[in-house]
């Protein structure tokens, strides 16, 4: 990766009566940063900012975000406009290389994922040390991080070689992973992937194909779920991804850097969030106990949140999140589920909070987990297999922002400092003077 940054002037600091010049740098759209890199050496303090709300971790050219204008660009390109006319195979490519793909470059990328999407044979010995109602990420969370133990030629991160090979095997076993997790859990002998299908119709047919009758995927479920992949492929810093970048700034190996964001994502607040939001309208039930939760909502001593709204990134719409309400009523149409109740629920929620004060004020949008829940239940995912899904599609997008990363040639390891309000030092006291 070429740093791109530009500098566009300066910032004073007056502190402890002295002034320090920081650079002001700029890159090709979004807002300018002060580089505190020289902070602490020139004046002895460090910045202070818990979530990282105003803080930038790195440079990067893969994922840009206007949260108060709804813009999602992967590589500049609009995602609606990708959700339309891409897929999931040809957004992990340009995510990877920048660069949209030649129809050779498309063909040949496509052969090589289609043949890296078979586990190792003693690979599947690790489903079954869990218990069958284990729940699905945490299954997820152990075998990924156990595929270095099997892929020790492409564990050198200093090897553009490896690393290339070990980001084939992750975006194509994940799928394989996946599907194996969802089996074992329903009690059904695993199926293997074909090389014939493509990414999201052999996914499909993984997990509910059965070797006692053929299996005939639905192009619109292929094309939703393909949809769905890309919508969740990958979205600049968030908590995952810059759990990847920690991991993998300390030179841990990709299999292990990717484990840590499956880890990271599970979390209601983050990628948890979709089956929290289907948890929610299901505990809602019905249109006239909605009062009673946005109520809830409201109340600062209740820490019940409404699940699938809300972006620490977003005030507007997520542009994602419209694309997949789109989705949601094609795949409710496509199984004649048309009138799920569930959907109903979250019509009227989505149209109640859209209207409040608190909301509005707020700025607190419907973001992509409301209605992905909704949808992937109504293709047959139990609940607890909706993060498994938006960690399958965002492993192309932290791989894409693990190697930016590794190539950055500014990257160092990443040591966070701290401001410390503990006692200071004290000379040990025997038990007997206690
Ligand atoms: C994802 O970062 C990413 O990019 C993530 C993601 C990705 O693709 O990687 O987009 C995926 O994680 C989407 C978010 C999914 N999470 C949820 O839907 C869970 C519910 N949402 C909230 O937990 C919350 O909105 C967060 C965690 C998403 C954001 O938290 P913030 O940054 O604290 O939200 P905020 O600062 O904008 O909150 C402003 C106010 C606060 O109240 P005050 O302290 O100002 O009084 O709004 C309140 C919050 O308490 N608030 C909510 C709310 N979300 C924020 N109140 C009720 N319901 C909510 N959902």
């Amino acid at each position: 990766m070429k740093n791109k940054t530009e500098k566009k002037g300066s910032a004073q600091l007056t502190i402890n009566g002295k002034t320090i010049d920081l650079p002001v740098l700029g890159g090709s759209v979004g807002p300018d940063v002060i580089d505190i890199r020289t902070l602490y050496r020139d004046a002895g303090v460090f910045t202070y900012d818990p979530g990282f709300t105003s803080t930038g971790s790195c440079e990067s050219q893969i994922t840009y975000i206007d949260g108060d204008e709804g813009v999602l660009l992967y590589r500049g390109y609009p995602i609606d406009q990708l959700a339309e006319n891409s897929s999931f195979i040809e957004v992990s490519y340009l995510l990877l290389h920048g660069e949209l793909p030649s129809a050779k470059e498309l063909e040949e990328f496509d052969w090589t994922i289609r043949r890296h999407t078979m586990l190792h044979d003693q690979f599947d010995q690790f489903f079954r040390g869990y218990r069958r109602d284990a729940h699905p990420m945490a299954v997820m969370v152990g075998t990924v991080g156990a595929l270095a133990a099997f892929y020790h030629d492409s564990t050198d991160i200093n090897d553009p070689k490896a690393r290339t090979i070990a980001s084939h095997r992750m975006i194509a076993k994940m799928p394989t992973i996946a599907a194996r997790a969802f089996k074992y859990s329903v009690g059904q002998p695993f199926i293997s992937p074909r090389n014939e299908l493509d990414y999201a119709s052999n996914f499909l047919r993984m997990c509910f194909a059965v070797p006692a009758e053929d299996y005939v995927v639905s192009p619109t479920l292929a094309r939703a779920m393909d949809r769905i992949f890309i919508l969740h492929a990958d979205h600049e810093q968030n908590a995952s991804t810059s759990t990847v970048r920690l991991a993998g700034s300390a030179e841990s190996n990709p299999f292990a850097c990717i484990a840590a964001g499956i880890a990271s994502l599970w979390g209601p607040a983050h990628g948890g969030a979709n089956e929290a939001a289907l948890n929610m309208l299901e505990e809602i039930g019905s249109v006239d106990r909605i009062p009673e939760y946005i109520k809830r909502a409201k109340d600062k001593d209740d820490p019940f949140r409404l699940m699938g709204f809300g972006h620490r990134v977003y005030k507007n719409y997520d542009p994602r999140a419209k694309v997949m309400r789109t989705t949601c009523h094609e795949v409710l149409d496509e199984l004649g589920v048309k009138n799920d109740p569930l959907l109903q629920v979250a019509m009227e929620l989505e149209r109640i909070a859209l209207e409040d004060p608190y909301f509005v004020e707020k700025k607190l949008y419907p973001n992509i987990d409301f209605y992905s829940g909704i949808t992937l239940r109504a293709m047959g995912f139990p609940t607890e297999m909706f993060t498994v899904l938006f960690a399958l599609a965002r492993t192309v997008g932290w791989i894409a922002q693990w190697s930016e990363m590794i190539e950055d040639p500014t990257q160092k390891i990443g040591r966070p400092r701290q401001v410390f309000t503990g006692a200071t030092e004290r000379a040990y006291l025997p038990v007997s003077k206690r």
